[in-house]
């Protein structure tokens, strides 16, 4: 599907499908736009009882008439309206479009600004997304060829797309199987990329890993096949750029908990346990696109957690690549053990921010629920900016505390430096403070646990069934403002 600005009004519009956004209880000022047939819309609406609820659609027909269908899609009350109930507007505009075999599909919205035309280009792509190319038969409908912003900007069109399509590749990586991505195919895919797109790449395979101390990753990979992959791809336009940024994502490309292997019900959609990665991917093939004056540098561990007989095991001590040595009570606390390489390994190219996204800890679920992800952070101005970045992404975060009053001695060990696992209580937050033992002093690093919000059985807004890519926006917005 392409977004584009369309100029023309809807007194003119002739044979299309039409969508029209509208505030609640003031439907007629937006539906007057198209003209001679805002009578009959107005009526069919009213016999309908439809007031512009909030997420609340009405396909108006009009046979013979110069606009055959329009869809009235709701934005709640005027007062209320937020940036993101546009992006779920456009996505529910597109959905009931697709099931009416519409081809292009045109938006007027009461508002419409640089913003707004970013959101419901952005809500329209997302909205669109299908992880479909394994079935015979496509779900949902035909799909649609355009959608045209009436009275939209372009250049906020052209960055909404940029940005939908940067989720929506991370989405692709992410619902692809784990009998089709492993750690070597995730490398392969990471190389490609970076041909394609002018990035520096370096993969380490397991010997090398081997040689540089990489033993915290090599264990939790050893119970698998598939041998385990370091992932360093790099972004850098000119020589004297200002900043320097790295994102790491944690990538399990499957999570069967290892040995303390994982109920049935838990281990299925595990194969999402690599989306940090495949965000922090499609982040740097956005940036790649955007041209941003930074140097970027995207590090992944990608690793396969499998039970077997080489398995790293309940009681094993293992030195990290920073030389502390952690003590595994439970080989199921996987993600933080690989990613402690890999930001002490991040650490030592000295940038001056490091943001981390993760599905790590069921915890960080149950204290938020699956809308909102946890952001925790050593220096309260990157949160502070981070959250304030989320407001206007629609990607709802919450900061969790760091809590080395209390909890900090529940990741002691008797015998090594720390302890893999705290228990369940506070988990997401003895997780979030075991990664920061391998962030160097002096760095600002921020840790996102998305394990709540990657991954949905059901769609709803500008979400699919499958993996959503939750969070990908806002760190390419945040990277934008830097
Ligand atoms: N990958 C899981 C976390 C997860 C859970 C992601 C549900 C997505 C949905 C992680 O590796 C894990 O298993 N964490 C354990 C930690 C525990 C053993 C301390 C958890 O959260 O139960
Ligand atoms: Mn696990
Ligand atoms: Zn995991």
């Amino acid at each position: 599907m392409r977004v584009s600005r369309a100029d023309i009004s809807l007194n003119e519009l002739k044979g299309k499908a039409v969508s029209i956004f509208v505030f609640e209880d003031e439907l007629a000022d937006t539906v007057k736009f198209i003209g001679d047939l805002s009578e009959s819309v107005k009526r069919q609406a009213q016999l309908e009882g439809y007031f512009g609820k909030r997420e609340k659609v009405l396909k108006v027909t009009l046979p013979g008439e110069r606009i055959p269908i329009v869809f009235l899609v709701g934005l709640g009350l005027k007062s209320k309206v937020r940036l993101d109930d546009y992006r779920t507007a456009s996505a529910l505009a597109i959905r009931a479009a697709r099931e009416s075999n519409v081809d292009d599909l045109y938006v007027l919205s009461p508002e419409m600004d640089h913003f707004i035309s970013q959101a419901i280009a952005e809500g329209g792509l997302l909205g669109a997304y299908d992880f479909d190319r394994y079935k015979g038969k496509a779900n949902g409908g035909q799909k649609i060829q355009n959608l045209y912003l009436i009275g939209g900007d372009e250049n906020a069109i052209e960055k909404g797309t940029l940005f939908a399509c940067g989720q929506n590749y991370a989405r692709d990586l992410a619902n692809e199987p784990p009998n089709v991505i492993n750690p070597i195919s995730l490398a392969d895919i990471a190389r490609n990329l970076s041909d394609d797109m002018g990035l520096d790449c370096r993969i380490y395979d397991e010997k090398e890993l081997a040689d540089m101390g990489m033993n915290a990753l090599l264990a939790v990979g050893r119970g698998s096949v598939n041998p385990p992959r370091l992932i360093h791809l790099t972004f850098k336009r000119n020589s004297n750029t200002r900043l320097k940024v790295a994102l790491v994502g944690k990538g399990l490309t499957f999570d069967s908990g290892g040995l303390d292997i994982k109920t049935p019900d838990n281990m299925r959609t595990m194969k999402g346990d690599k989306t940090g990665a495949c965000i922090v991917l499609g982040a740097i093939r956005t940036l790649a696109k955007l041209n941003l004056d930074l140097e970027v540098h995207v590090l992944i561990g990608a690793v396969e957690n499998m039970p077997g007989g080489s398995s790293y095991k309940p009681d094993d001590i293992i030195k990290a690549y920073n030389g502390k040595t952690i003590e595994i009570d439970n080989t199921d606390a996987e993600g933080r053990v690989t990613m402690a390489d890999v930001l002490s390994f991040t650490s030592k190219l000295k940038p001056s921010y490091i943001i981390d996204i993760a599905t790590l800890t069921g915890a960080c679920a149950v204290a938020l629920g699956p809308y909102t992800a946890g952001l925790f952070s050593n220096d309260q101005a990157l949160c502070n900016d981070l959250l304030e970045v989320s407001a206007f992404t629609g990607e709802r975060f919450w900061q969790l505390p760091i809590d080395d009053e209390c909890l900090r001695k529940r990741l002691e060990s008797p015998f090594a430096d720390l302890l893999n696992s705290a228990g369940r209580y506070g988990g997401a937050i003895t997780a979030a403070m075991f990664l920061r033992e391998f962030v160097d002093e002096g760095i600002s690093w921020a840790h996102m646990d998305i394990a709540g919000v990657n991954y949905y059985r059901e769609s709803f807004g500008y979400y699919p069934k499958g993996s959503s890519a939750f969070g990908i926006r806002t760190i390419l917005e945040w990277l934008s403002r830097l």
